[in-house]
């Protein structure tokens, strides 16, 4: 096979007789759209390249690349603090890029979006800024079975050093939230709900807003880690009513480094902040400093501001394809791949959450995880194996570790097939 088939042009998304079509119901052109990522024509191990590890990271769109280099040949200087020319187009590209963030997450202030390195910052800052200012002795948070480690780790540190309790909601065996539980956990002593938006190790997609409005009917804000969600679907954080939001780039088709912390304004004007440094302040002595205003009150030192303006470009990227769009034939793909690794014999998926994100995880009788995931790279298909940084997650399901394959809008029927085939010499050699 090769990585430039003509790529299949999703069926059953087409415009039923009668109705005028939506743009969700425009087939999308899967064989054009991966013209657009030169990352994805390579051979590797003489296989053509199948890329099955997006929930890991992403691949990069050439217009995405070519902001990194533009940006670096035309216009690389520091953001904010210089009157030169330069300074002032570094300053309106990175500003430009706060403004698309906000039209993504449809955030209602600029101010309300802090560039930060990722998801695992934006949880830290959080963590380290309210919740210090916000959880005392005997207080507790919130979080779920489903955490990566990055929502739980952040929130462990922050009750020890509080003397506070974590308390997590449980899942049921598809992976899918108990809610009534999760109604009884919240007391009057909850500071904080942190929980995920998707799944990365099951695809779970957790009903946000449900969660949101239970934990505001008893006045507890809460925190939704968009990392798998981002990148796949169009979410509103005015619509969802959460208190934070955040994600990362990479996954997002942008450079690794650039992630985002949307917070409501009040909430953030509210809490002390993090880092100190360059940018953060208005004023210094060395008696006292005065902070600076939102963002910059949470952006100290010199941003990536490269990495922002690759993230405003991605953000133009997938807005020009439309995120319902990429969602309505990821399901497809999904629901392709659920119903090819269901018939295999000896393999049984993980996860299985009536609402789930392209993400198929595994695990087979005879073959550990790891077997899997080298017999298919050595066939030129990347998944990612292991606990997907969710070992309380693992020990909950009573397993150490899956396969994973998790899509993306450039992924292919065909790639799925390969998958299966792949999959069928692991069988072979472990008969
Ligand atoms: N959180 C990323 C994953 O799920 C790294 O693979």
């Amino acid at each position: 096979m090769t990585t430039h088939h003509t790529g299949p042009q999703p069926a059953g998304l087409g415009t039923p007789a009668g109705q005028s079509e939506t743009p969700a119901a425009m087939p999308l052109d899967v064989a054009k759209i991966r013209e657009d990522f030169p990352l994805l024509r390579q051979m590797v191990n003489g296989h053509p390249l199948v890329y099955l590890d997006n929930a890991a990271t992403s691949q990069k769109p050439q217009v995405v690349i070519d902001s990194l280099v533009n940006y670096y040949t035309t216009k690389n200087s520091n953001v904010h603090r210089g009157v030169h020319t330069l300074s002032q187009l570094a300053t309106e590209d990175y500003e430009g890029a706060r403004a698309k963030v906000r039209g993504l997450l449809n955030a209602e202030h600029d101010k309300e979006i802090i560039f930060v390195r990722g998801t695992t910052e934006g949880i830290n800052l959080v963590a380290q800024t309210f919740g210090r200012q916000n959880v005392g002795q005997g207080d507790e948070i919130i979080i779920s079975s489903l955490e990566h480690h990055s929502n739980i780790v952040p929130w462990q540190m922050l009750c020890q050093e509080r003397g506070a309790t974590l308390k997590v909601i449980p899942i049921n065996d598809a992976g899918e939230l108990l809610m009534d539980d999760y109604e009884q956990l919240l007391s009057p002593r909850t500071k904080l709900v942190s929980v995920l938006h998707v799944s990365n190790a099951l695809g779970t997609i957790n009903p946000a807003k449900e969660i949101v409005e239970i934990a505001h009917s008893r006045g507890v804000p809460v925190l939704l880690d968009g990392a798998q969600a981002v990148p796949h679907m169009q979410v509103d954080v005015q619509d969802l009513g959460c208190d934070f939001y955040v994600f990362s780039g990479h996954k997002l088709y942008a450079p690794t480094g650039i992630g985002v912390l949307y917070g409501r304004a009040e909430l953030l004007e509210s809490m002390p902040p993090w880092q100190g440094g360059g940018e953060m302040i208005k004023s210094v002595t060395f008696q006292e400093t005065l902070y600076n205003d939102l963002p910059y009150k949470f952006e100290a030192g010199t941003p990536n501001i490269a990495g922002a303006i690759g993230l405003g470009a991605a953000i133009d990227y997938v807005s020009g394809i439309g995120l319902d769009r990429i969602l309505a034939w990821e399901q497809e793909l999904l629901e392709y791949g659920t119903e090819c690794l269901s018939s295999i014999e000896g393999l049984r998926l993980v996860g299985t959450a009536e609402k789930k994100a392209a993400i198929l995880s595994f695990v087979m009788d005879k073959a550990h995880p790891h077997d899997i995931g080298t017999i298919l790279d050595s066939q030129g298909i990347a998944i990612r194996t292991g606990h997907h940084c969710t070992q309380p997650l693992m020990d909950r399901l009573g397993i150490t570790a899956t396969a994973r394959a998790s899509l993306a809008f450039y992924n292919t029927k065909e790639e799925v097939d390969t998958l299966v085939k792949g999959i069928d010499r692991v069988i072979e050699v472990f008969s």
